[in-house]
């Protein structure tokens, strides 16, 4: 099917080692897949250019190029944070040999990658084990409760002091506010199937519902906000997930950034495809990448571990639950919910597999 590609070449593209080889004057001669995906740019349209010009951060390579070839040696630098494409940071070791016929090789490992992978496996972890425990828990709370409310509107009816109505009412409308907090935790009732859904027409409808709700700013006056932006890759394919369950994972998220950047703050919503990627201890070729960047002021360090239990909010109307049911619906559709955070960029990203053999 691919006759002018070497075999080794096709082995190369299945690293999840960034690989590049340049020339003497730091011109691109090959790319992997993996090198392609970490700097966003096509091997095709990079090829040839100076490394300088075809990628960002290249500060780096060119003076790990210059030490290696005055050494003559290979030369490795380790644990380098560089700012490489889309605004993203990211923890690089870096390789660097020079070849025969004054070429270099560079290889590129993702740090963040290893520590991601450990810290998205507890996630995994400690995310199914809350949800076993609020499942439990909300079951015991509900069972009592409709016996409880019964019980009032009946205590209610035999009562002809409408003053003491007052407490029946406080009793039924808190049993009803249980009620409904219960049902949040144990989640949808009924249990939606799988379909093909277009990610941006899904998209479009949170950022149609975000951009319609009002939002309280300075002083309590209700303002229309900022007008999310889009930031879409249209080559995106069709996923195969529960349509409502992405909506509402969404929804929370695109909430969560609203609240915090305020009516005058920036939202882009971003979708990209990544290779080669990790959730669960599961490899994909491919998922989709659904960002949610805000511009507030982030979240701070000491709260960014426990975000994802539930419970746990910054806001006095908050409940605190957005998070663990997003990561919740997400997981359930075998992906992964993940952030990264710092005063003025935020950003919130859905991990999706493509394939439809997903729990
Ligand atoms: N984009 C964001 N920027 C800053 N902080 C955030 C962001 N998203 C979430 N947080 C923090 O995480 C906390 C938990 O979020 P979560 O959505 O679970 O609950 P909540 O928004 O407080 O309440 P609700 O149940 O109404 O969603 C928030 O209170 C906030 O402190
Ligand atoms: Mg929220």
């Amino acid at each position: 099917m691919t006759p002018n590609i070497h075999p080794s070449r096709l082995i190369l593209d299945e690293l999840t080692t960034a690989i590049m080889v340049v020339d003497a004057e730091h011109r691109i001669l090959s790319l992997n897949h993996a090198a392609e995906e970490l700097f966003r740019v096509s091997a095709r349209q990079v090829h040839g250019q100076e490394l300088e010009q075809a990628i960002r951060a290249t500060d780096i390579f060119s003076e790990l190029i210059n030490t290696a070839c005055t050494s003559g040696g290979s030369y490795t630098q380790r644990e380098r944070r560089v700012n490489i494409s889309d605004q993203r940071m990211v923890t690089i070791d870096c390789t660097v040999t020079p070849l025969e016929g004054e070429r270099v090789l560079i290889e590129i490992a993702e740090v963040d990658r290893h520590t991601r992978i450990t810290k998205e496996h507890n996630l995994v972890v400690q995310n199914r084990a809350i949800a076993e425990l609020l499942r439990g828990l909300a079951h015991e709370v509900k069972n009592p409760l409709g016996g409880l409310r019964g019980a009032a509107q009946l205590l209610e009816a035999e009562l002809s002091d409408n003053e003491l109505r007052e407490y029946t009412q406080v009793i039924i409308s808190e049993a009803d506010r249980l009620k409904n907090l219960v049902d949040t935790l144990l989640g949808p009732k009924n249990p939606t199937s799988p379909e093909i859904v277009n990610v941006h027409e899904v998209l479009e409808r949170v950022r149609a519902l975000v951009d319609a709700e009002g939002i309280e700013g300075e002083a309590g006056v209700v303002m229309s906000p900022v007008p999310i932006v889009r930031d879409y890759d249209p080559s995106i394919p069709l996923l195969y997930v529960e349509r409502d369950h992405l909506i509402q994972a969404l929804l929370n998220l695109v909430r969560n950034a609203r609240q915090s950047a305020g009516p005058q703050g920036n939202i882009i919503l971003r979708t990209r495809t990544q290779r080669q990627m990790t959730i669960a201890d599961k490899v994909h070729r491919l998922v989709a990448r659904i960002d949610v960047e805000d511009d507030g002021p982030g979240i701070p360090v000491e709260q960014q571990e426990q975000i994802f239990f539930p419970m746990v909010t910054s806001r006095a109307e908050g409940s605190g639950l957005g998070l663990p049911i997003a990561q919740n619906l997400v997981s359930r559709m075998g992906g992964l919910i993940e952030f990264t955070s710092e005063p003025g960029c935020t950003v919130f990203t859905i991990w999706l597999p493509m394939e439809t053999d997903h729990e």
